[in-house]
């Protein structure tokens, strides 16, 4: 599976974003070291608070369904009925999600249409709070 293929499949998942609230959509689509991928879109709540984002739904869509270990995660998102930004970085709740299933070098794709951009987990969540601090 290709970055642009990757990213190709989170611009699929934001057609799902249900945004009336803030009318900014995105689509996570997250790729489990089975090859099975994982879609995510952002779902929102009249009461605000309960809104997931796109990366968490398909982070815990994998994990309900027995899958822990992942390749690479790709991201998308936009106003609603605009162009993608050509950047849509994963907010910060989102990256502590991640840290918990993902190493430092996990790759996170970023783009649009015609352009994609890697980073890693760890440059997007530097000296992160995980489960080896509880071990200590
Ligand atoms: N959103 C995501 O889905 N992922 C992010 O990483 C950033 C924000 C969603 C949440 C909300 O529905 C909308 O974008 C505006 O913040």
């Amino acid at each position: 599976m290709t970055e642009r293929e990757l990213l190709n499949q989170a611009i699929d998942a934001r057609k799902n974003s249900y945004a009336p609230y803030s009318h900014f959509c995105v689509g996570a689509a997250l790729l489990g070291k089975s090859g099975k991928v994982y879609l995510g879109c952002n779902i929102e709540n009249a009461t605000y608070t309960p809104t997931v984002c796109a990366e968490r739904v398909a982070v815990f869509r994998a994990v309900s369904e027995g899958e822990r270990e992942f390749s690479a995660i790709a991201i998308v998102g936009g106003g609603e009925g605009e162009k993608l930004l050509a950047l849509c970085p994963p907010c910060g709740v989102c990256r502590q999600v991640l840290a918990e299933f993902c190493p430092p070098s996990f790759p996170v794709i970023l783009g649009d249409e015609t352009h994609t951009e890697t980073h890693t987990l760890g440059d997007l969540l530097a000296f992160s709070f995980t489960d080896k601090e509880l071990k200590k």
